[in-house]
């Protein structure tokens, strides 16, 4: 690898990824005196934080009566109970002084008429124990993700964080099971980059384009994920992936459900308001499995919308031009962009679209990485932490609740900063890392700069794409999840036949291309094998062959490792069944109902 001259740099922590989570990780660091560095492939404010919506979740009682024991509750129902009780008490604790804090750093909350933080209804957010709706989501209009996106990049530039922005993260440098840093390429200058650091931070959030229709941007490419399976670390939870209600019919883009929370409802082509028979309490406002699973059963039933019969209406015309531009301006303007419709006399076309990722990289509700043997789960891996959608801490289990993810960012981006400050040094020296660990992330680049096979890298992805949406759909069974497995296995062993055109190091978007491909390919696996073998119903992972949650059998987190030949196995590892402090006891499983 002597052709890639490597330029070093030494950090206290070197976050990598500039979405919320990274920045609010990024920013605790500096503050707590630590030298940071924070390394994007994007510019920090196009991260995918830029597209959430509808609120961050905080019982600030600001609407109505509200408290954090309600919001762990309806988290660990709307989490199905896979959820790890320790930290869903953490983060809906802390929910309420981090929105707060996020107030003071210059987010532009809507307002209440007495100056408050303005707070809309979301799927699964309810009162008094499962009781109703209550309004917990604290929102800047449609855009709140935006927001926050923004307030923390300021502040962060405010404390003098260095960013390295335009920097593609190869792989991490690891020496006898601690991380030690990261190797970096610089896709402006094409120069390689060792990063050398106490910690690792990886914020690099989800995997969606897995998936070929989606809400996430086409940067959400797993690509921590993957470095940690590549490292030889296992991933948690992978089978456990969030379809959106509302993605707009064949574009995919989100419409808030921030828009059920003001008062929108979902229609088959009887106009009826079915969500009433699926979840009498809730209605629209059940949580995102049940509302996405009842719209694939009405169009199923033969009950779509549309020519084909294949898609449901959102109806916003009954709330007026007032509330919709005042509120929901955002998606007003993204149903007339992206489906033609004027929100304000017609209803929108939408359909169920891949939006989330629950599982990823396995942590305690600190951030730190764990790498579970059997004398100790909650083993950790020193020097390196995970936090936002790349995490898996467990909050949320088998199915997220809306606005516990931009909750879930802060948090836990500041939870880590934290554990960083107790536990790290300032300005500690660092011993030179080896140098298999340059060549083992230059060798992976190597290979697929000069890769002359017969398959492009849009090729590749199409495949998986196409057979990851086919085959680990909303609706699951043995023989869709056998034919996947096989079939995203046929496409992976491709990846040793792709092509790549361009070989220059300067802005190679083909190169970057087929390194994001790998890391999706990781991805896909580990969540298939993983669908595959799990012989229940929970969450999001809904199999027809085995309609029930079975918590004797099945209430445990899957592991999952993805060797350099794509090959996936298997293990498990207890769901934490207690809470964090005697406030709160643990919440016994019980079935769900909306
Ligand atoms: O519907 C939404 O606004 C999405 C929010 C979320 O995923 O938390």
């Amino acid at each position: 690898m002597s052709a890639y001259e490597i330029i070093d740099h030494e950090y206290d922590v070197v976050v990598v990824g500039a979405g919320g989570a990274g920045l609010r990780a990024t920013l605790g660091m500096v503050q707590a005196g630590l030298k940071t560095a924070c390394i994007t492939k994007i510019f920090p404010t196009r991260s995918h934080t830029v597209a959430a919506q509808g609120g961050v979740a905080a019982s600030l009682a600001n609407m109505s009566d509200d408290s954090w024991q309600w919001h762990m509750y309806d988290t660990v129902k709307g989490a199905d109970w896979l959820g790890d009780q320790d930290a869903i008490e953490y983060m809906c604790r802390e929910a309420v002084p981090s929105v707060y804090e996020l107030e003071h750093f210059g987010v532009p909350f809507s307002r209440t008429d007495e100056g408050k933080i303005y707070q809309r209804p979301f799927g699964g957010h309810m009162r008094d124990f499962g009781a109703a709706p209550v309004p917990r989501a604290c929102a800047a209009a449609d855009r709140t993700g935006h927001a926050i996106l923004h307030a923390l990049y300021q502040q962060s530039l405010k404390f003098n964080a260095e960013f390295f922005i335009e920097y593609f993260a190869i792989d991490l440098i690891m020496e006898d099971g601690a991380c030690k840093g990261v190797i970096a390429w610089d896709l402006s200058d094409g120069t390689m980059h060792r990063f050398r650091a106490q910690s690792v931070v990886l914020a690099t959030g989800g995997y969606g384009r897995s998936y070929f229709s989606c809400t996430s941007a086409h940067t959400c490419t797993g690509d921590g994920n993957a470095m940690v399976a590549r490292a030889g670390l296992p991933l948690q939870d992978m089978e456990f992936v969030q379809f959106h209600p509302t993605g707009i019919y064949t574009a995919g883009c989100l419409i808030t459900e921030g828009a059920r929370g003001e008062g929108g409802y979902l229609t088959n082509s009887e106009g009826e308001r079915f969500m009433e028979r699926y979840a009498p309490t809730a209605k629209d406002l059940a949580s995102r499995d049940v509302v996405s699973r009842a719209m694939t059963i009405e169009i199923r039933e033969g009950r779509g919308v549309g020519p084909k019969k294949d898609h449901i209406d959102l109806h916003l015309e009954h709330l007026g031009g007032d509330i919709l531009h005042k509120r929901l301006p955002g998606i007003t303007e993204t149903a007339k962009i992206f489906s033609g419709t004027d929100a304000t006399k017609d209803p929108i076309p939408v359909l169920p679209t891949v939006h989330y990722n629950m599982g990823g990289i396995p942590t305690n509700y600190h951030g730190e990485v764990l790498n579970p043997t059997k004398d100790n789960p909650d083993a950790i891996v020193p020097g390196l932490m995970a936090v936002g959608e790349a995490a898996c801490v467990s909050v949320h289990g088998a199915n997220r609740l809306g606005c516990n993810s931009l909750l879930d960012i802060v948090v836990f981006g500041r939870a880590a900063a934290l554990r960083a400050a107790e536990t790290l040094k300032p300005g500690a020296r660092q011993a030179p890392t080896p140098k298999a660990a340059d060549d083992f992330a230059l060798g992976r680049l190597d290979r697929l700069r000069n890769a002359n096979g017969s398959h492009l890298v849009a090729e590749i992805r199409l495949n998986m794409q196409n057979a990851m949406q086919r085959d680990a759909a909303v609706f699951r069974t043995a023989e869709s999840l056998q034919e996947g497995v096989k079939s995203v296995a046929a496409v992976a062993s491709t990846l040793k036949d792709i092509k790549v055109v361009d070989r220059s190091l300067i802005w190679n978007s083909d190169l970057a291309e087929a390194l994001e491909l790998e890391n999706l390919m990781v991805c896909s696996l580990t969540t298939i094998v993983g669908a595959e073998a799990r012989h229940e119903s929970r969450g999001a992972h809904a199999r027809e062959d085995f309609p029930n949650r079975d918590d004797a059998e099945w209430m445990k987190h899957t592991l999952s490792w993805c060797d350099e030949a794509y090959k996936v196995s298997l293990d498990y590892r207890p769901v934490h069944t207690y809470t964090l402090s005697k406030d709160i006891a643990y919440i016994e499983p019980k079935a769900r109902v909306y």
